[in-house]
């Protein structure tokens, strides 16, 4: 055999080694699996972690213990590529920086509480003002601007345990609440969230998480063109500090009906008060059915790419945010200025101002008692 046959040959039997190695690649399943990085350091030099999630379909979740936030979420398309949906930056300095909550959990009140100020026990409260007169989303130094404690919980679907413990007093609310909050990535390509809480004296407690979607891929533009439906007949209307008024006003007649898939930009600048008032969505919906059961809230589709997103909950309302206060000021990541309405967010929650309405669902969650909330975001291709 000449030297250049034999050559021949050896190359190419390492070719048909290599395409078998390749194929044998492609055929052994993808296993799901968590894994650990740092994320950096605070300024106290309190070291971040950012924990990776994965199943066996390719889906992904990467969440960091520094404000128990969703830093990204891949997930796939239509054309069969992953893309990452939710708003957010490529390094802690980022979230350190001034930004809307991207992919954060918010508490220990999710929402507003008008003027901060609530009455429990027949005692006044003040909390930390942070939004004109009124306390948004904690306050001054909320759940998504404190470190958490990371525990892989071991078993099962990859799942992140993440435990805080907010003092007495702390942003002006009574009691010491120990706070859960487990995120779970299912076969199934749902990103699950519990929640549960528990205090040492009485105290309010609504915990959500404010992430937001772009179901085209974080960057590529508007939401306006995503289909929404929404599981509620009512939502709670607001007055100009977006502080419910306490009616709960049928959505018929109103661009407020998501009951049928609408487009969220079809009617987003429709000459109405609550949309006026909103600058677009900004309102808690009342979802469907009974609160504590696990019950659909919404189904949000992109045509485009073909990207499904549903959500349920047991919680009794949704704030739905089309990101109208986002204007090109934060550059998230690779650098994307986030205009107006580039992301969605679906905050499912108790009412806003609950404390100040007795006819609203109870936030109040007392010493014995255990605060306990689900929520499921769920993707898939159409
Ligand atoms: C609120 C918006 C607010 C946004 C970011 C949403 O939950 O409803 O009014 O601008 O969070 O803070």
């Amino acid at each position: 055999m000449s030297l250049k046959t034999s050559t021949a040959i050896l190359s190419l039997t390492a070719a048909a080694l290599m395409m078998s190695a390749c194929a044998q690649k492609k055929e052994t399943p993808m296993s799901s699996s968590i894994t650990k990085a740092s994320f950096g350091k605070l300024a106290d030099g309190a070291a971040v972690d950012i924990y990776t999630l994965k199943n066996a379909a390719g889906m992904e979740a990467a969440i960091t213990t520094y404000g128990g936030r969703i830093v990204s979420l891949k997930t796939v398309g239509r054309d069969g590529k992953f893309a990452d949906v939710v708003l957010g930056f490529d390094n802690l300095e980022g979230y350190l920086g001034d930004n809307p909550y991207f992919g954060a959990l918010v508490g220990r009140y999710g929402n507003r509480i008008a003027k901060g100020h609530f009455k429990l026990d027949g005692k006044d409260y003040k909390l930390a003002v942070n939004n004109g007169v009124n306390s948004l989303h904690g306050g001054l130094k909320g759940f998504d601007k404190v470190l958490w404690t990371g525990r892989e919980v071991p078993g099962g679907d990859p799942s992140l345990e993440l435990t805080y413990v907010s003092k007495d007093g702390e942003e002006g609310y009574p009691g010491t609440l120990t706070q859960k909050v487990t995120y779970t990535l299912t076969a199934a390509n749902e990103l699950k969230i519990d929640y549960s809480a528990t205090t040492d004296q009485d105290t309010v407690v609504n915990v959500t998480n404010h992430s937001y979607f772009n179901l085209a891929g974080q960057g590529q533009g508007d939401v306006l063109g995503h289909v929404v439906q929404l599981s509620a007949a009512k939502f709670t209307p607001v007055d100009a500090g977006l502080i419910p008024t306490g009616e709960l006003k049928s959505v018929e007649g109103t661009p407020f009906d998501f009951r049928q898939p609408t487009a969220i930009g079809a009617r987003i600048n429709a000459a109405d008060e609550q949309i006026k008032l909103g600058g677009g969505y900004d309102h808690n919906f009342v979802v469907d059915g009974t609160p504590g059961t696990l019950r659909p809230v919404a189904r949000v589709t992109e045509p485009v790419s073909g990207r499904v997103l549903e959500v349920s909950t047991t919680e009794p309302g949704v704030q739905f945010y089309t990101g109208n206060f986002l204007d090109g000021t934060v550059k998230g990541k690779g650098g994307v200025a986030y205009a107006k309405r580039s992301g969605f967010c679906l905050e499912t929650q108790h009412f806003p101002d609950s404390p100040n309405h007795p006819d609203f669902p109870t936030t109040t969650l007392k010493p014995g008692a255990e605060y306990k909330s689900t929520t499921l975001f769920k993707f898939s291709v159409q």
